[in-house]
């Protein structure tokens, strides 16, 4: 029987995409600590997962009036966030099985640096690392590497595409046995299974070859998450692991059709991309219990988190608009869909901009379930028949009690079901994952 695969989401910070996480009573403040990682890390392991994943953003949030004060102050998503590649090494250290994701942006390193990093990460921990491949999208961004603006959408992906070739020619530029190490004669390497790269193109010159010997995956699992017609070309082309957040099981279901169906266009085989749909769970003894802990949770959440996110990602400052009424028709330059959806919810449920902010600031569209463990597992058994994704990926309301509840109730409910593994397969990433 075809399994689940799971993922946990996670952000080297004090929120992911519950903006209640740092204060809420049960998690354990340790965000700036190696060790709060580490544990992390080793609870979604014993709950066998196949990794443990990190978004990254380059600049702090400052659409919503023009300045970082209310982001810093609230600890919005994005008011910190620690170099996840540097986590992601103390994280290898102390696991043996688990996978770990990190994001890095093709607009903004290059790709001798970003091969570099992520070869020695593999070899680090022995094959199981993986690449959230984002373009970025702000001037904010753009703004911190010496540029006013952010490079347009097109050229962006154009950037990326060249952008992983070069770093795939540089992670073969060392052939699997080019190391000899024979101390005997003195032969360290056999110079004949390594090459330059010589890459010329229209966004890189790159010799090569690369200072890392190849690594335990030979290149790691690429991840990506484009939500344009143009994001999902290349996700269709290059991914191998894609999250995704929907609302709703139907828009899940028109996401996984689409960019499955798209993958058939480059040859490939549906299977070996798997989509995970982002999902929040809150766990209880009964449904009443979990019902609690939502609604405690949920009146964590400061308005102004989820307006600053909104602002963000819609590029409209939202400062400028009365906090007790309903949001009015506005020009949107950034996500116009979202824009347009949450606006229609507003207008149709009443709600004003302070309900949308502590809504949204909840979190950001991510779906909440709250009940039992086998009413969870139900509620997942269902989306994975209904094909909305290949598993799941599981963003915390509260650290690490949110995993933990989720790894020691829901995953033997799933197991029992036979939907999900009680062991790992083999020791890399792509092993765990059943891509090659
Ligand atoms: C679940 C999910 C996670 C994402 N994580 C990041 C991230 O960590 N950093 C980032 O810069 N963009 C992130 N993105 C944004 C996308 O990777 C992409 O760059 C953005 O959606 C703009 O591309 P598009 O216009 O093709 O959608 C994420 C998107 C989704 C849906």
């Amino acid at each position: 029987m075809k399994q689940m695969h799971l993922a946990g989401f996670m952000i080297a910070s004090q929120v992911i995409h519950s903006h209640a996480v740092w204060r809420h009573p049960q998690t354990e403040f340790g965000f700036l600590d190696a060790e709060f990682y580490q544990k992390i890390a080793q609870v979604l392991e014993r709950g066998k997962f196949d990794l443990l994943f990190f978004a990254d953003v380059l600049s702090l949030p400052d659409r919503y009036s023009g300045h970082f004060e209310p982001s810093v102050k609230y600890g919005a998503q994005g008011a910190i966030m620690l170099d996840a590649l540097v986590v992601a090494t103390a994280i290898a250290v102390a696991t043996k099985h688990i996978g770990i994701g990190i994001t890095r942006s093709t607009t903004y390193f290059q790709p001798y640096d970003l091969a570099r990093s992520f070869a020695t990460l593999d070899h680090l921990s022995r094959g199981r690392v993986a690449w959230n491949v984002v373009t970025s999208g702000k001037d904010s961004e753009a703004q911190n590497f010496g540029l006013d603006q952010h490079l347009d959408h097109e050229l962006r992906y154009e950037r990326a595409d060249e952008f992983i070739q070069v770093a795939a020619k540089l992670w073969d530029s060392w052939q699997d046995d080019a190391l000899i190490l024979d101390k005997e004669t003195g032969i360290f390497a056999d110079p004949e299974k390594v090459d330059y790269v010589h890459h010329a193109g229209d966004w890189f010159k790159v010799r090569g070859p690369l200072t890392v010997p190849r690594s335990p995956q030979g290149r790691p699992v690429i991840i990506q998450a484009g939500s344009s017609t143009q994001g999902r070309e290349f996700a269709a082309k290059w991914a191998e692991v894609i999250f995704e957040i929907s609302p709703l099981p139907e828009l899940m279901k028109a996401y996984y059709q689409d960019v499955k169906s798209r993958m058939a266009r480059y040859g490939r085989d549906p299977n070996t991309c798997k989509i995970l749909p982002a999902i929040m769970p809150f766990v209880g003894e009964t449904e009443a219990i979990a019902q609690e802990k939502q609604a405690l949770h949920n009146e964590l959440v400061h308005p102004l988190t989820g307006l600053l996110m909104f602002s963000n990602s819609s590029g409209v400052d939202l400062s400028d608009y009365d906090l007790d009424a309903p949001l009015e028709k506005v020009e949107v330059q950034g996500s116009r869909g979202q824009f347009n959806m949450i606006q229609k919810l507003s207008q149709e449920q009443g709600l004003t901009l302070r309900d949308i902010g502590k809504a949204y600031g909840q979190s950001v569209l991510v779906p909440q379930i709250a009940g039992t463990p086998a009413q969870i597992a139900d509620y997942l058994e269902d989306l994975f028949r209904q094909e909305a994704g290949d598993g799941f990926i599981i963003s915390p309301a509260y650290l690490p009690g949110s995993f933990e509840d989720f790894v020691d109730g829901v995953v033997p409910e799933l197991q029992q079901r036979g939907l999900f593994r009680r062991d790992y397969p083999g020791t890399t990433l792509r092993e765990t994952l059943i891509l090659n």
